[in-house]
């Protein structure tokens, strides 16, 4: 298993390891992760693949969100996409692919990284859920227990609360996320 930064040339690739790992999903979540690469948003160090036998086979992305605070607006990341395909899941990829991009982010500019999912997959990394740092849910359609969060070095426990907000591309698509 080797688990890396995504190269810029393989995006087609790694939009066929999203529609593999959500074939389930609503085709309107590819669109969203479509519109989260093209948008100033993604960031190409926290687009993270995971390949076996030089397969992707899982792939997890962290984009910007701002977060709203009373001294001004805070960067954050969020798990904007996260996902293994379904014949090769429970083998360690997904903590592997989180792991990683815990580390590359850690090293960036952001306060903390922010994630919409089962708070019992989330919390063996170390987020907590984010109501309890002061940070609210983005959106009323994720319960405070699904919204998780984890500080990163620069995190200031005092500054850094308030309210993320979504970027519109996640209410243009219409989809419901997290899926
Ligand atoms: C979540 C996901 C990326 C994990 O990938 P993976 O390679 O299977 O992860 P790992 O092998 O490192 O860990 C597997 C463990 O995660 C846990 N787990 C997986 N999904 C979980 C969930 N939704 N809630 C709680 N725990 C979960 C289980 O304890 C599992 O343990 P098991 O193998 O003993 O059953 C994968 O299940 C997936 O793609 N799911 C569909 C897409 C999705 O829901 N993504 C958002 C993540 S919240």
């Amino acid at each position: 298993m080797r688990i890396r930064q995504q190269h810029s040339d393989e995006w087609p690739a790694v939009l066929d390891v999203v529609r593999r790992s959500f074939a389930d999903a609503d085709h309107r979540f590819v669109e969203l992760v479509e519109r989260i690469h093209n948008s100033p948003d993604f960031v190409e160090q926290l687009s993270y693949v995971a390949e076996v036998n030089h397969e992707l086979l899982g792939n997890i992305i962290l984009s910007k969100v701002p977060l709203h605070t009373q001294r001004g607006v805070v960067q954050a990341r969020l798990v904007a996409e996260f996902g293994v395909v379904p014949e090769h899941r429970h083998h360690g990829l997904g903590s592997a692919l989180l792991r990683s991009v815990l580390r590359s982010a850690e090293n960036g500019m952001a306060s903390m990284v922010l994630a919409a999912g089962s708070p019992s997959y989330y919390q063996r990394f170390g987020f907590r859920q984010s109501t309890d740092l002061g940070v609210s849910s983005p959106s009323a359609a994720i319960p405070d227990q699904h919204f998780l969060m984890m500080p990163l070095p620069q995190y200031d426990p005092v500054v850094d609360r308030g309210r993320p907000e979504l970027p519109s591309y996640f209410a243009e698509t219409g989809v419901k996320w997290p899926r």
